[in-house]
């Protein structure tokens, strides 16, 4: 049950983005004491994955909505200065997680370039501002430390709807005179592809179909905010979304999905440490196949419905194979934090990242702390050790971030974990609930 949000009629509550000053700017990491048997109960923070989508998906409509359960993360952060920059009025009120969004004032089809390349979700405003303004300007988002991160689906298939796209350099420009509907088969079911896709066929008269479409938790989320403003969309099996475009969608009041990668790292905490923690809010059914890994190492897991997890852990985990692929599969997001995982678990994993070209980066670090990790190609052989050794290492990206502080509560020692800025994007305090649940965390400072 998402806890009863009290309507913030005190308006200097309600801050702009400029005004946010989120981050410690002089915290420059974590530093993790080992900390063993997690105990206790957390709240989980809404999705960073859901919630960037349906900010961009705003720009669809005129006028003031309303996200509810919004994670108070850097991520956020920057699409809120996308939308300001865009000409959006935008209040976040980060205390009660609630973020008031008028589109009425959006003016420009150009997006800040640096954003752009600050945050690769940038590229989820394209569609909306294509069907708004029949214009979109954007820079190439760029590649980061997963892989190159192209955005040939989205461009490929804009083109297949009668938009013309012309790339200059980094700068992709593009025209939509008059969208048309089509039919669009996505040779891989990327996330962002379908969701621009299907922001921009929501308001393109006429039946799209998106053929292998994603149907990530994620992507259900934006359909559910996309139905609120008044879309036509239907899911057939197997994955194809239908949509019939109507004239115009209007603002909404939506309370954003809980993150289920959230989810995945606190039980993981719970597993490493010999824990014992239950997560209220959490959806078993976001998570099947990494849950079942999680029973196979032996530890006991127990669903409530609708929500509540527990995992109690195992003083003897098991080592499991597995290997990523899209929803309902086991998710890349938590590939990296389940690899630390299973350092410390009897026996040897084989794990195949089979989503992204390069996200085994935070295997290089967990070896410094002494785990046994080869790597081939998109495969990781784990073989399990006893311990850990707390050391400095470096954190990659978001995910490879969570592994590290799940190592360091493993190992014995003090770990130090540079890149907090990875940390930031894409979790809410995420150290302070693991502290509330008995871990030993602070923040290493500059000085
Ligand atoms: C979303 O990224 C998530 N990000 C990622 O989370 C997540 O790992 C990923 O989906 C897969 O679940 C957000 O939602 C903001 P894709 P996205 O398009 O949309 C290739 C995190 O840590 N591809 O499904 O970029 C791509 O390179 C982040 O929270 C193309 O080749 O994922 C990748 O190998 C990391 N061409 C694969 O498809 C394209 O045009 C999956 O990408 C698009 C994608």
């Amino acid at each position: 049950m998402i806890p009863a949000i009290k309507k913030s009629t005190d308006q200097a509550k309600w801050k702009r983005a400029e005004d946010l000053n989120l981050i410690d700017n002089e915290a420059t990491g974590l530093i993790v004491q080992q900390s063993l048997k997690l105990q206790g109960q957390v709240a989980i923070s809404g999705a960073k994955n859901a919630v960037l989508v349906i900010m961009a998906s705003l720009i669809l409509c005129d006028g003031k909505s309303i996200l509810r359960n919004v994670p108070a993360s850097t991520d956020v952060l920057h699409m809120i200065s996308v939308l300001e920059f865009l000409g959006a009025t935008v209040f976040f009120d980060m205390e009660n997680h609630i973020l008031q969004v008028d589109s009425s004032s959006i003016n420009s089809y150009t997006v800040d370039m640096e954003l752009m390349k600050k945050m690769r979700a940038s590229v989820l405003v394209a569609g909306p501002l294509l069907v708004r303004f029949g214009r979109a300007d954007i820079a190439l988002p760029g590649g980061c430390s997963i892989g190159p991160r192209p955005i040939d689906f989205h461009l490929k298939n804009f083109a297949r709807m009668g938009i013309e796209i012309k790339v200059e350099g980094d700068y992709v420009h593009a025209f939509a005179k008059k969208c048309v509907p089509t039919k669009i088969v996505l040779e891989y079911p990327s996330v962002g592809a379908t969701e621009n896709i299907l922001m921009t066929a929501t308001l393109t008269k006429g039946k799209t179909i998106i053929v292998n479409a994603s149907l990530e938790p994620e992507v259900i989320d934006l359909i559910a905010v996309l139905k609120k403003m008044g879309a036509h969309i239907h899911i057939e099996n197997p994955a194809t979304i239908e949509i019939e475009g109507v004239s115009s969608l209007k603002p909404i009041d939506h309370t954003v999905m809980m993150d289920r990668l959230e989810v995945g790292g606190l039980l993981l905490a719970s597993a490493i440490t010999g824990g014992n923690i239950y997560l209220p809010e959490a959806q078993a059914n976001h998570l099947e196949v990494f849950l079942e890994k999680l029973t196979e190492m032996g530890h006991s897991i127990t669903c409530e419905m609708p929500r509540g997890i527990r995992l109690k852990a195992t003083l003897s985990p098991k080592a499991v194979s597995f290997r990523t692929a899209p929803f309902p599969g086991f998710p890349t997001d938590l590939q990296a934090p389940m690899i630390a995982a299973l350092a410390l678990a009897e026996g040897d994993s084989i794990v195949h990242e089979t989503v992204f070209e390069n996200r085994f980066l935070h295997i290089r670090e967990l070896q410094k702390m002494g785990a046994q990790i080869e790597v081939n190609g998109d495969r990781a052989r784990i073989r399990g050790v006893e311990r850990l050794y707390g050391t400095s290492v470096i954190a990659s990206d978001i995910r490879a971030s969570c592994a590290l502080v799940l190592a360091g509560l493993a190992a014995q020692g003090s770990t130090t974990i540079i890149g907090i800025h990875h940390w930031r994007r894409g979790y809410e305090n995420l150290e302070n609930k693991l502290k509330a649940l008995g871990a030993k965390i602070s923040l290493k400072t500059s000085n």
